[in-house]
């Protein structure tokens, strides 16, 4: 086992004041700055640390760790490591780390408010009474009881969304390439292809990083071979809807309802997209609870304290 010597670490994005407390008490200096830096003024910040950790809003791109020659350890406190050159840093021996396990549950009981809030109308239905309106003929609903739940990815979030809306007397069918039809069965998921999948579903719901083979994976041809109305969810990230073609298919009705957590470009740039009236969105909270940032923040904390002690090693 190696082991990595970490003295200070910059934590910055608002992560958790736990990963602080945790690195502390085991003998590494932290600090929590609220500073939003350019490219340039991080540079220089980090000159004095060998680690960092950030969640999204911070860019650690390669100009960032070919210039800050004693960085050696990139903490994500989350999932996803898109806002980090993982490549490059690995290209240079900067260890990169991430916190997968930490929101999955956030992330999954979002996923499922969405699925609620698109059965129900919920997010219209408020707007138009604090509107000072009545109008209960507006926002008829449907029942989820007997509808199908498509999943794309089942991986942690995918798995936990399906189990919590089996409650619900949903049936749920999904495809993963690398879970195996008995692995999905475990979880009450049915496996098929994707093909065999489109047609019968009333919600889909999508769960896979944004890849090559899932950027764009709902798209005009996709949506086509859906049931008239089928309304799709993506905390995932943006993107693996395809944007354009949602809008078309949200237009033409093919397309019954959208709840988007995550945009191609964050803040999103699509504003028709997020404007439409058949469109819940909001702006990526899948981990946006108290218990997902404590357990990111003490996660990646450990995981730093692990690489320090050459316990373990768990590297994306
Ligand atoms: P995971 O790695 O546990 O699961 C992802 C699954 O996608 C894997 O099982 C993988 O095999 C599957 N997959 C890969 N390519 C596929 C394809 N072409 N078709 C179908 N499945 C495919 O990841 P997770 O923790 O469940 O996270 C899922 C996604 O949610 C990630 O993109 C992550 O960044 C994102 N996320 C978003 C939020 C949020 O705030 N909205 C929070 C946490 C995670
Ligand atoms: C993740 O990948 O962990 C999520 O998108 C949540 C976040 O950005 O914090």
């Amino acid at each position: 086992n190696m082991s990595v010597k970490i003295t200070n670490v910059l934590l910055l994005d608002n992560v958790d004041p736990s990963a602080k407390k945790v690195l502390e008490e085991n003998g590494i200096k932290a600090t929590l700055s609220k500073e939003k830096f350019t490219p340039d003024a991080l540079i220089k910040e980090l000159q004095q640390y060998d680690g960092v950790v950030v969640r999204s809003a911070t860019k650690i791109t390669s100009e960032i760790i070919e210039n800050c020659p004693k960085l050696s350890i990139i903490g994500r406190a989350g999932t996803g490591v898109d806002n980090v050159d993982v490549k490059f840093a690995t290209k240079k021996g900067v260890i990169v780390m991430n916190t997968p396990g930490g929101n999955t549950l956030s992330a999954a009981e979002h996923t499922c408010t969405l699925v609620c809030c698109l059965a129900r109308n919920v997010p219209a239905a408020d707007a138009s009474v604090k509107a000072g309106k009545w109008d209960r003929k507006a926002f008829m609903g449907h029942e989820l009881f007997g509808k199908t739940l498509g999943i794309v990815g089942l991986g942690r979030i995918g798995r936990e969304a399906a189990t919590r809306m089996q409650s619900f007397g949903m049936t749920t069918i999904g495809f993963d390439p690398i879970v195996s039809k008995e692995e999905a069965a475990k979880s009450n998921i049915e496996w098929m292809t994707l093909d065999e999948m489109w047609p019968l579903c009333d919600y889909i719901t999508v769960h896979t990083p944004l890849i090559p083979q899932t950027k764009g994976l709902l798209n005009d041809t996709s949506f086509a071979k859906c049931k008239k109305g089928v309304r799709v969810i993506n905390c995932a990230r943006g993107g693996i809807i395809d944007e354009e073609a949602l809008l078309r298919a949200l237009e033409s009705g093919q397309c019954g309802g959208a709840g988007l957590d995550v945009y191609v470009e964050e803040p999103p740039t699509n504003i028709a997209l997020v404007r439409h009236p058949k469109v819940i969105s909001c702006p990526h909270l899948g981990a946006s609870t108290t218990e997902a940032q404590t357990r990111c923040g003490r996660e990646i904390a450990e995981q730093f304290v692990n690489v320090s002690k050459g316990t373990d090693f768990f590297g994306v």
